[in-house]
């Protein structure tokens, strides 16, 4: 026991990931680049000599909830303070490039202000204020605010790993986006769209296989504009990395979010055709059914062109399962236009969806359009909306009983000898199963649908 105590690392940072599955692999990247500097991840805030908040700025008032939870943490400083131990505070992410110094001169207990692509920047900064006061004999604070778009980007500053990876893990492949639909701050705050170089994402793609990944989500904003430098200097497309990663042995599921219906290329339709490794599954936002909405909204396609494409990809992969979002109440909405979003959901018949009101984003197009709409008939539509997708997704998963799935077990249920995993659909999957089926593929008889699960047992391979 002394012997392990010893080993312990002496610091420890705190992390807490707000938003998109793009902050959770950022966060995953900074408590990594930490690490070499002594630090352990901790899940009490009064432990962490570092905390970090991975802010997110897409809807409501994100900002806010950062603040208020900044309030909270500096009492926790103060506390320590008292104690004689130092604490940087450090915000990282969305709201951190889209406010800057405006953070720190709300919330002075903050020292660091880090935007989404200088998070590799996090153990130098780290250690540039920890070697300050928080406050000099002259009265000045030792604050520091990265949030440049460094063309040295983040991605060549890969830490290595510290723990085992999970089963499944994300890998972000494009960053940015250059659509400017007139609601979103993405444009802003992640800016303009990058991809990384194939040659790059399948390393790393290796790297994370020989720790046991064996399911792979390439993440972007915009994921299917991906065009990234090929390995033989070239250009290659998302399809194109697809089929170079399939090729990785080990690696036994793909899939890629978030996808926007205008980059949905026939290549990348094709290769849900012809890749058995990429799963049947995929996330397209199609925001509304209305054409005078989509318009407004910047999104450059129709409800028509959505339903063709949609279309086009079922009769690539026929079993694929689509999952949407959707946002209701833009400035000028009426009942009619609604409808038109109501109308479009009976027509695809969806797996899953993710719904919101529309919540204006300080300095995008559509915050300064009249006709905001009241919150009351926001809410009332997102009511209606969500009730139509629920009985879409219970139907989803009704229709999945008495089939037989391959399920990747990811992790150990409540119940002792119980194992989860996921369906190639992404439903979690329930059922007993053995403690060395945990990282592999096992074919499930799916036997009851649950509102957000299905359980099933275990078929003898
Ligand atoms: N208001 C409401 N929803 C939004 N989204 C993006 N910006 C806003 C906004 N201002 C939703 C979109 C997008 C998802 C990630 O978040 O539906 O696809
Ligand atoms: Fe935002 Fe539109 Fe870009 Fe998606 S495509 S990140 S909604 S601007």
């Amino acid at each position: 026991m002394s012997g392990a105590d010893a080993t312990r690392p002496a610091k420890k940072v705190f992390i807490k990931t707000y938003g998109c599955q793009m902050n959770v692999y950022d966060s995953e990247r900074m408590v990594e680049a930490l690490a070499p500097e002594g630090y352990a991840e901790t899940a009490i805030l009064d432990d962490a000599d570092v905390v970090v908040l991975n802010t997110c700025h897409i809807r409501e008032r994100a900002a806010e909830k950062v603040y208020s939870e900044l309030g909270r943490i500096r009492e926790v400083k103060e506390r320590r303070a008292s104690a004689g131990r130092d604490t940087v505070i450090t915000v990282a992410g969305c709201v951190a490039q889209a406010e800057g110094l405006e953070i720190a001169t709300r919330q002075p207990a903050v020292d660091l202000v880090i935007g989404p692509q200088s998070t590799h920047r996090l153990p130098d900064l780290v250690r540039e204020v920890s070697a300050k006061p928080a406050i000099d004999p002259f009265g000045k604070r030792r604050v520091r605010v990265e949030t440049e778009f460094p063309e040295d980007d983040k991605f060549r500053h890969l830490p290595a790993r510290v723990k085992k990876r999970a089963t499944a893990a994300f890998l972000t492949v494009q960053e940015g986006c250059d659509k400017f639909c007139t609601f979103c701050v993405v444009p802003y705050t992640r800016g303009a769209e990058f991809s990384r170089p194939a040659a790059q994402i399948i390393a790393e793609a290796r790297r994370m296989v020989e720790d046991g990944v064996r399911e792979i989500t390439l993440l972007g904003q915009n994921v299917n504009a991906y065009h990234g430098e090929s390995v033989k200097g070239g250009s290659v497309s998302l399809a194109g990395l697809i089929t170079a990663l399939s090729r990785i042995e080990q690696l036994e599921r793909i899939r890629y979010t978030t996808s926007h219906p205008r980059d949905m290329g026939d290549d990348l339709i094709a290769v849900h055709a012809s890749e058995p490794k990429l799963m049947p599954y995929l996330h397209l936002p199609v925001q509304s059914g209305a054409d005078r909405i989509l318009a407004a909204m910047n999104r450059k396609h129709t409800a028509a062109d959505y339903l063709a494409l949609v279309k086009r990809v079922r009769a690539a992969r026929p079993d694929i399962a689509l999952s949407t979002d959707f946002i209701v109440g833009f400035p000028g909405e009426t009942e009619d236009e609604f409808e038109a979003t109501l109308d479009i959901v009976r027509q695809v018949h969806f797996a899953q969806a993710y719904t919101f009101k529309y919540s204006a984003r300080p300095g995008t197009p559509a915050s300064s359009l009249g006709d905001q709409l009241d919150e009351d008939v926001k809410a009332d539509r997102l009511e209606r909306l969500q009730q139509l997708l629920d009985s879409q997704s219970t139907h989803f998963n009704e229709s999945c009983v008495g089939k037989v799935f391959p399920v990747l077990f990811e992790k150990h249920g409540r119940r002792e000898g119980q194992l989860i995993g996921r369906s190639p659909y992404l439903q979690s999957v329930f059922a007993d199963a053995a403690q060395d089926m945990l990282g592999r593929i096992v074919p499930v008889k799916i036997s009851a649908a649950l509102p957000h699960s299905l359980s099933g047992q275990v078929l003898a391979a």
